[in-house]
């Protein structure tokens, strides 16, 4: 039903409209009933739906819902078809909990895996991120259920996440830390946008007018409305001309107060506030259309959970163990095999419909097996010898060990950063302690984060890393064991070996009220490529029970226009005797570009099933900006001449294809050639080369006498970064005119010209 929304604006007085731009309760805009305005009801997300019995209560448990695998291991996936479905459970459970909106998808980028809550979000790659984040609030919101896109922007750390300042350059900005939401606004268009706690280059999100309305709403076209994060504003009229249209949580009458006084003082637009409130009723009325209540099949979704956890789930080292043929005694080690640790700490906490405990997950599939149990380890950061010592006897009878290691909550959450990337003292003593005296022991871990393994890994026989898997995660683990399931999961971020190889560390996590973000544009593998550095397991990494080989990738094209774009295909092969499924990355490495850019960025991916034997062909479409850089001088994205070659791999350090391209750029850049532009910059702008003509050539003969002798090297690789300006100024004896003359003359020329 169309709403005439500028009727309806108008009819509202200035405290109902102020009154709409605030949270009503916790989790719910105000309604207006004289006109016909409903309210609006929110719940966390993003991997399972939070709905408070009560609204307004704080801390009380949440109604039953599935939890499913955590972002990071659903991107590890690399499954945007599943990312599809799970969102499409999502969005039946939050109608059935009559829940208009779901605050997530969380597409901050993991800029190091120290980040407390990095267990919610995607990836270190921006592409991948984005990917996810574009079929997570495209399939809920088809099912009529919005999404909140978070958070908005930079919230890379939980340190001081309420008010330290990201400084970060332009240039990252755009590629790195921006991406992922672009591509969401683009093309999903969610509902709206959580703004971060944070500020970036020292002004809170919640109130950064050219983060949400020069970028988001201008630039970007998002449509929808952006909500803060809970209790992100400090000043909400400055807030809401920055473009933050609902405060949340409510109820704050004085938030209301101090719109309605700052309207009537005109200290505030009130074209501004009807602005937002047009944005607000727009989604209000949009859930609205979306008729709620009934229930879900509890069953249907529990085993989504399941399927999601098993594609997710990363088998990391494999020396034949996996998948267990027929072990008589499986010595079963580790709380989280009894208490399966399936997902994070903060406001993603789910109440789950129900839990597979892995123990009796594995003991469901081992038939006769004898199964034997040990803690293991603690539940609280304590050291216990006797539980090693009790798992160790177990160990060493059994045919094979499984251990199964949670990172405990106390080191990962919301809220607070790990201070450093190790597992306990007491589990790593174990799985040591184990593996000694058990050469068949499996390590299955559950982290939200990578882990240094460097203690223990070459002791033990496989690790299959199962992240917060959700609350089937253990069924899922069972059939991997147990070669059920074909591990197809690939990282979506990098394990490094030592936490001082992290990019951001000397930057982390800032002092001073800010984190400056000086790796720039290296993080993640980004990074680990600039400096060759090797990595623990790199990104884009996994193993399955089967292999693959890729064979004759081509090009749609050889030479090609940026704006025509690409189309790069390999084949497949299963090379095994198992079916499985092999995740295919597609990299674009620039040979020579204007700025510095990474060695290699991911620009596509595919993951297809194929049975033993069986070869397929992967297409994958590279865009104008698979190819293009942000310049900040020119403020936009853009694409040089030259070669580029595609990367086709199995993982960021597995390139199995290389094509060489050539690409011709359609972009055309206006002259920025100012008083300080350098003498290459001229000669590198086709206008600058034409305006200064021959006179290079008198300048080089000119300074090549006064730089005679042999005193200078190469006087003009001395100059050649110099501004202009100096160059005239060291070559005014011998031209016609001083160098303020000549450089007036030359800017006036060049920036008349086409
Ligand atoms: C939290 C989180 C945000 C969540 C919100 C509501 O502080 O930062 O992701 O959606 O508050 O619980």
């Amino acid at each position: 039903m169309a709403v005439d929304l500028e009727n309806l604006v108008s009819q509202m007085t200035l405290s109902e409209k102020a009154a709409l731009c605030t949270g009503a309760s916790r989790w719910t805009t105000t309604p207006l009933q004289h006109l016909g305005i409903p309210e609006l009801l929110c719940a966390d997300g993003p991997h399972g739906l939070r709905r408070l019995p009560d609204i307004n209560a704080v801390g009380s448990a949440s109604l039953p819902a599935t939890a499913f695998p955590t972002a990071s291991c659903l991107a590890s996936s690399w499954d945007v078809e599943l990312v599809d479905q799970v969102a499409q459970a999502l969005a039946e459970e939050c109608i059935a909990q009559h829940v208009d909106m779901l605050l997530g998808p969380g597409v901050n980028m993991k800029r190091s895996p120290l980040g407390g809550r990095n267990f919610e979000y995607f990836s270190e790659d921006p592409f991948l991120s984005g990917e996810m984040a574009v079929h997570y609030i495209n399939s809920l919101q088809a099912r009529g259920i919005g999404t909140s896109l978070k958070h908005f922007a930079a919230n890379n750390q939980e340190y001081q996440r309420f008010n330290i300042s990201a400084e970060i350059d332009e240039r990252t900005l755009r590629e790195i830390y921006l991406p992922a939401f672009e591509r969401a606004v683009k093309e999903a268009q969610p509902w709206s946008v959580m703004c971060s706690y944070n500020k970036v280059n020292g002004l809170l999100a919640s109130q950064h007018g050219y983060l949400l309305n020069d970028i988001l709403k201008q630039e970007w076209g998002f449509e929808g409305l952006v909500v803060s994060d809970w209790g992100a504003v400090r000043e909400r009229v400055a807030a809401l001309r920055g473009g933050l249209d609902w405060e949340m949580p409510g109820p704050m009458p004085r938030r209301v107060n101090a719109l309605v006084a700052a309207v009537r003082s005109g200290e505030l637009d009130e074209a501004l506030l009807n602005e937002s409130v047009r944005r607000i009723l727009r989604i209000v009325f949009k859930a609205h259309e979306t008729p709620k209540g009934g229930d879900f099949d509890v069953e249907a979704h529990h085993r989504l959970a399941q399927k999601a956890a098993s594609e997710g789930m990363v088998l990391l080292k494999n020396n034949g163990i996996l998948p267990l043929k027929t072990p008589q005694h499986i010595a079963v080690i580790g709380r989280a095999a009894e208490q399966a640790h399936f997902q994070g700490r903060g406001s993603s906490f789910i109440n789950p419909t129900r839990v597979a405990v892995p123990f009796n997950e594995l003991q469901a599939r081992a038939g006769a097996a004898e199964l034997t149990y040990a803690e293991g380890y603690p539940t609280d950061n304590s050291f216990n010898q006797e539980l090693i010592d009790q798992a160790v006897a177990q160990a060493k009878t059994a045919d094979v060990a499984i251990l199964y290691i949670a990172l405990p909550g106390f080191k990962e959450s919301e809220g607070y950063d790990r201070q450093d990337l190790d597992l306990t003292a007491q589990q790593v003593a174990l799985i040591q302690a184990v593996s000694q005296v058990q050469p068949n022991s499996v390590v299955v871990l559950n982290n939200g984060a990578p882990v240094l393994m460097g203690a223990w890994l070459d002791g033990v026989a496989a690790v299959l890393e199962a992240y917060m898997m959700g609350q089937a995660g253990g069924a899922a683990v069972a059939d991997i064991l147990f070669g059920r399931a074909n591990p197809s999961g690939k990282l979506a971020e990098t394990f490094p070996l030592k936490l001082e190889d992290v990019p951001a560390q000397g930057n982390w996590p800032g002092n001073l009220g800010a984190v400056h973000y000086g790796e720039r544009l290296y993080i993640g593998y980004r990074y680990y490529d600039l400096k060759h550095m090797p990595v623990l397991f790199p990104f884009g990494y996994g193993l399955s029970y089967t292999t693959f080989a890729y064979s004759s990738a081509r090009a749609s094209a050889s030479i090609f226009k940026d704006v025509d774009g690409l189309t790069v295909s390999v084949d497949v092969t299963n090379t095994g005797a198992l079916a499985g499924k092999e995740i295919v990355q597609v990299y674009v490495h620039d040979l020579a570009a204007s700025l510095d850019r990474p060695y290699k960025e991911l620009k596509g991916f595919a993951k297809l099933e194929l049975q033993p034997g069986e070869t397929k062909t992967v297409s994958i479409r590279l865009n104008f900006r698979a190819f293009a850089f942000y310049n900040p001088r020119y403020r936009q994205w853009i694409t040089e001449n030259g070669q580029f070659d595609i990367l086709i791999g199995a993982s960021s350090a597995d390139i199995r294809q290389t094509l060489s391209v050539t690409l011709q750029s359609s972009v055309e850049l206006p002259c920025i050639l100012d008083r300080e532009s350098s003498l290459v910059e001229w000669l590198e702008d086709p206008r600058g080369r034409q305006v200064l003509g021959g006179l290079y050539d008198e300048i080089e003969v000119g300074l090549g006498k006064y730089y005679g002798g042999g005193r200078i090297g190469n006087y003009m690789e001395m100059i050649k970064n110099n501004p202009l300006y100096t160059v005239l100024i060291r070559a005014e004896k011998f031209l016609s005119k001083n160098a303020d003359e000549l450089l007036a003359e030359f800017l006036e020329q060049v920036h008349k010209l086409p």
